[in-house]
């Protein structure tokens, strides 16, 4: 009896055993090597990372505009200044790791050739062997373990604020007008695309190099992945599943810009949450160990207005777009997990006031939408702030549901913006501990 209870439990472990996501995809962006000041991350940095992550990979390579070759968009740190090699020889010290070479990502900015993704999708056979050649040659002659497209396609139409009458009548008109497609060509660029990874594929196929794809934020899955054909092509697939919304494209309202699961209240659209996009790529038969979850390490931040009243409860209508850049994000509208937690209430900031007083944090305790942090245009503050992020608690949360899901993992964007210094709590990499630690 005694022994039957011991293999009843042994079975239980094993299940936990199994169900454990083991992928955790690390995004690293060459361009924070050349960041100034604290934003900076070099080698040594890097490197304390790489016990946590199974692949590692590496941004950018662009397509040339004029005969879409793939090239490094950080040509003079990448190639002259060995920053490939530097970096897939850390293979030989993290013998477990994977190290891909990845395409786009929304890096790869050519005014003169907005439009060059697509082009290369509908310029056939010759054009992308000449894309296909050279990217090959990158990954073959850096060492790396494979390639990552990180196809820049368009962007779904941002959320729309309307309010009473306006709003009946935009549906109404929406319904005549799509005022959602961005693409009338997207079914022959869906299909175009899966020609495209094929032969990608194949080009890789010889040496055993790996492939996998990464799902933008915004780009719309419905219209530009055929989930089941892609399935045999590609090693795994990784969802950006955040920035629903950032303050570039809804600067008048802010909103949690990565909810697990979905509130349809207000003006909310169903498919921006994660389960949404996670349900989608599983309910076309897409395998699910093969799908790793987006978690970003960066919160978007939006000016707030006296209009946007004092409670902080999203949606926060009345916003002014982007907050000022960080010191180390470097970008409007976008703050690093570590310059986050520094505005939060600490010894440093407890008893200022004004602008420089402490931000509010709100948890979520139905695990469903996120954290927010923010301080309100009010008596002696000026400098209104409101913040949707991940900290520890939330990725932990999502953690848990690539876990319950049996998702392959997480893939975690990017590893310049988590607290790689720690200089919250003197932990280095603290959200990406976070995410290992539930996985
Ligand atoms: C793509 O966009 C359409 C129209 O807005 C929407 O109904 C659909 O849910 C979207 N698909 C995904 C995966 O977000």
């Amino acid at each position: 009896m005694k022994l039957l209870v011991l293999f009843a439990f042994l079975a239980c472990l094993h299940v936990s055993v199994t169900n454990a996501a083991s992928n955790l995809v690390c995004y690293y962006n060459s361009a924070s090597y050349t960041r100034e000041g604290l934003g900076k991350l070099l080698n040594p940095d890097l490197e304390i990372a790489l016990q946590f992550c199974s692949h590692l990979v590496y941004g950018y390579l662009g397509i040339r505009g004029d005969n879409y070759q793939a090239y490094s968009l950080n040509e003079n740190l990448d190639v002259y200044k060995h920053q490939f090699d530097e970096v897939t020889s850390l293979k030989n010290k993290y013998k477990h790791l994977k190290v891909l070479l990845s395409v786009g990502g929304d890096f790869d900015i050519d005014a003169d050739h907005p439009d060059k993704y697509i082009e290369l999708l509908e310029g056939g056979k010759v054009r992308q062997a000449g894309f296909i050649q050279t990217a090959f040659s990158l990954v073959k002659n850096h060492n790396f373990d494979g390639l990552d497209l990180a196809f820049q396609f368009p962007r779904n139409k941002p959320r729309k604020v309307h309010s009473g009458l306006g709003a009946t009548w935009k549906s109404i008109k929406k319904l005549f007008t799509g005022d959602f497609v961005v693409d009338t060509n997207a079914a022959l660029h869906k299909e175009q695309f899966t020609a495209f990874v094929r032969d990608v594929k194949d080009s890789l196929r010889n040496d055993g190099l790996q492939l996998s794809l990464t799902v933008l934020p915004n780009v719309n899955s419905t219209w530009y992945f055929d989930a089941p054909a892609l399935n045999g092509l590609v090693d795994f697939v990784n969802l950006a599943a955040f920035d629903f919304l950032t303050p570039a494209r809804n600067p008048d309202e802010a909103d949690y810009t990565s909810p697990l699961y979905s509130s349809a209240t207000q003006n909310r659209l169903d498919h921006y949450n994660i389960d949404f996009q996670v349900q989608h790529w599983l309910q076309q038969g897409f395998p699910s160990q093969k799908l790793n979850l987006g978690i970003a390490s960066y919160g978007n931040a939006w000016k707030l207005t006296a209009e946007s009243g004092i409670e902080g409860t999203p949606v926060v209508q009345h916003t002014e777009g982007a907050a000022p850049a960080g010191l180390q994000s470097q970008k409007a509208g976008r703050l690093s997990y570590p310059e986050i937690c520094g505005k939060l209430e600490n010894q440093n900031n407890k008893y200022l006031k004004g602008n420089d007083s402490p931000l509010r944090r709100v948890t979520d305790p139905t695990k469903r939408h996120g954290t927010f942090a923010f301080r309100a245009v009010q008596e002696g503050i000026t400098e209104g702030l409101w913040i949707s992020y991940d900290d520890l608690e939330t990725a932990s949360n999502k953690a848990d549901y690539v876990r319950v899901k049996n998702l392959g993992g997480v893939a975690f964007f990017d590893l310049s913006y988590d607290d790689f210094r720690g200089q919250c709590t003197n932990d280095r990499y603290p959200l990406l501990r976070a995410i290992k630690y539930r996985l």
